[in-house]
């Protein structure tokens, strides 16, 4: 997609979050292509002194926040969460539908428990509209997946498969990824649906977050 856009957002996300940041900040380090950019300007000021500390939600995102010099640690190794920042694959003002990489779960679980969660997009990703439509990510057990698949049907659901490998993706948690296709007039109710199918272990429609940062060709602008 448009990569300017990208650095603009990740730019944007830095510059809103940069006074807050103290000795010792912890950061939530979401997944994708958007986080990867503000992954390489947190490390250019780690580089100038800025010392904060990240725990992150991916096995990618780990990888290149130590390539840029950042400190990570494990969730266990910190009191709390200070601020996540985290991408997604469409934004309205209500929701955010996420976990085109796959890495939904544990980006859940970094980006509600943190005490501010902000969300970095290009502008394709936003939708002004109060519905949002698309392909909804679950994490599920893999013994659940055909059952999953069955009692999801009538939502198109279908078992992710990878490019580079044979048959169904494993998720970094030793899952499988289910996609299916939804029109949400209640993300809220949705989410919490979806969350309630035994096997399913977390779903990719997220509607906690603090604020939402746009990033255009040319600059960046805070929609929520
Ligand atoms: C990862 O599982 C996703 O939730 C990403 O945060 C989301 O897909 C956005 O990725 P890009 O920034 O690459 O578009």
């Amino acid at each position: 997609m448009d990569n300017k856009a990208k650095i603009n957002a990740a730019k944007g996300a830095l510059e809103y979050i940069l006074e807050d940041l103290k000795e010792n900040t912890v950061i939530g380090l979401g997944s994708g292509t958007t986080v990867q950019e503000f992954i390489k300007l947190l490390g250019e000021e780690v580089k100038k002194g800025l010392k904060v500390i990240c725990v992150t939600t991916s096995y990618a995102s780990r990888m290149m926040a130590i390539e840029n010099g950042i400190l990570v640690t494990d969730t266990d190794a910190v009191d709390k969460i200070d601020i996540a920042i985290d991408g997604a694959d469409k934004a309205n003002k209500i929701a955010l539908l996420k976990g085109g990489g796959g890495a939904l779960t544990r980006e859940k679980i970094i980006d509600y428990n943190s005490d501010k969660f902000i969300v970095i997009v290009d502008e394709s990703k936003l939708i002004q509209d109060d519905t949002l439509e698309g392909i909804v990510n679950m994490e599920v057990l893999p013994f659940a997946a055909p059952i999953v698949m069955k009692q999801l049907k009538e939502y198109n659901t279908k078992l992710r498969v990878g490019k580079g490998k044979l048959g169904p993706i494993v998720s970094d948690n030793g899952n499988f990824l289910l996609e299916c296709y939804m029109r949400l007039e209640n993300p809220a109710e949705t989410e919490k649906w979806l969350k309630s199918i035994p096997g399913i272990i977390e779903n990719g429609i997220f509607t906690k977050f603090s604020s939402i940062i746009v990033g255009t060709e040319k600059d960046w602008y805070k929609f929520v």
